[in-house]
């Protein structure tokens, strides 16, 4: 099954079932709204988590583009995505927890195919004031799925809002049988989150009652596709293949920069797509990082005859073809127009090589044997404005 159709199987699935199919929207949430980026698909329905009448019913499911930051350096490898889409479905004060999960697991494994005998679930183990998600074990038991208990099962989307427990289906991504438990093997893959929401998180920390009890659940996507097509990493699915098959002809990179230059380009091109331009604060900050870490991985981690040494001249953001752009923007659902999209990777790509240019003059005058402190690190950024990750990678070229 390819992404058009996990995506369909999944929303026919929860319609046959009752539920209303959302539209997905763009990452940037509503204005006022604190957080940068939309980086779960139950954040625009916050306010109907909360307690608000939604106007499609108590019955919800879609797919919601989701960007997180916070996976930033993870990327790269086998899962970790920076922008990635996230398949969701939600009780608002309708069926309960375990309905959610007898629901997951008929989905993925008599729809997507997944061999029950590599799940595994986790289940709340209680903490605090609010004790062990007991109908969420029985039911993992009753459909035979091992579970571990963990503290930590417990999901929110920000400091204050609504949270609960969760329940979490891992699946085995090693060769061999399984081995282990999902907190202490890495090959156990996280694969869907059914959160039970039946509190608001104040901004003292204290746990109010929702008006009413909310299943939230999440599911990446790509990491579907990792599964259920048999691939050792998100980057082997369908969904990747045009990126896969463009940019070893374009740059020959290495293995792990083709992955970081799929990730955050890819990335980029949505970011740019729904309207936001590189910038020093704030989301233009976040897209600037993204093009920047690209062209970092871009010209030190290639492994043609132009690498970090002089490359950033040969090597250029302007050569990504037309059809990869705008592919990817139909992919999310967006009309990402080629010409834009190049404009604004070109125009950072040119401060960034000033940067660079300066950066290696400074490197060369100051620092020749290039040992610097942390202090030597503190005094480039704040005299010379040269971020720590580029000296640092100027100073100890990585090829990967
Ligand atoms: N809201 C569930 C999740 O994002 O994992």
């Amino acid at each position: 099954m390819d992404a058009t159709e996990t995506i369909s199987t999944f929303t026919d699935f929860f319609v046959s079932r009752g539920h209303r199919l959302l539209a997905g929207r763009t990452l940037l949430p509503q204005p006022g709204d604190p957080v940068l980026f939309t980086s779960a698909g139950m954040h625009p329905l916050t306010p109907f988590l909360a307690g608000a009448p939604h106007p499609l019913g108590r019955r919800l499911t879609g797919v919601q583009r989701c960007l997180r930051t916070t996976d930033l350096e993870e990327v790269g490898d086998q899962s970790h995505l920076t922008v990635f889409q996230m398949l969701g479905s939600w009780s608002l004060g309708d069926y309960d927890g375990p309905q959610s999960l007898r629901w997951g697991m008929e989905l993925i494994c008599d729809h997507f195919g997944l061999n029950p005998e590599l799940l595994h679930a986790t289940v709340f183990d209680g903490n605090g004031p609010v004790g062990p998600d007991a109908e969420a074990l029985q039911t993992w038991e009753d459909l035979g799925l091992p579970v571990e208990l963990l503290k930590d099962n417990w999901w929110s989307n920000g400091p204050t809002g609504p949270c609960g427990p969760d329940s979490e289906i891992f699946a085995w991504t090693g060769d061999g049988p399984p081995s282990g438990r999902p907190s202490t093997d890495p090959r156990w893959v996280e694969l869907w989150n059914h959160v039970t929401m039946r509190y608001l998180r104040e901004p003292d920390g204290s746990l109010s009652p929702l008006p009413r009890p909310v299943v939230d659940t999440g599911m990446g996507l790509e990491r579907l596709l990792m599964v259920a097509q048999q691939v050792g990493s998100v980057f082997e699915t369908d969904l990747f293949a045009p990126w896969i098959a463009v940019l070893p002809g374009l740059w020959q990179p290495g293995e792990r920069s083709l992955r970081i230059l799929t990730d955050h380009l890819r990335s980029s091109v949505v970011v740019i797509a729904d309207g936001v331009r590189p910038s020093s604060t704030g989301r233009g900050y976040v897209l600037r990082r993204l093009v920047r870490r690209s062209l970092t991985a871009l010209w030190s981690g290639c492994d043609g005859p132009a690498g970090w040494g002089g490359g950033e001249d040969s090597l250029t953001l302007g050569d990504l073809p037309s059809d990869l752009i705008a592919d990817t923007g139909e992919r999310f659902g967006l009309a990402a127009d080629p010409a834009v999209v190049r404009g604004v990777l070109l125009s950072e790509e040119r401060k960034f090589a000033g940067l660079v240019r300066r950066g290696r003059s400074v490197l060369a005058r100051l620092y020749p044997s290039g040992r610097l402190t942390e202090d030597d690190y503190e005094f480039l950024r704040d005299t010379h404005g040269l971020p720590r990750e580029l000296v640092a990678e100027l100073a100890n070229p990585q090829r990967s």
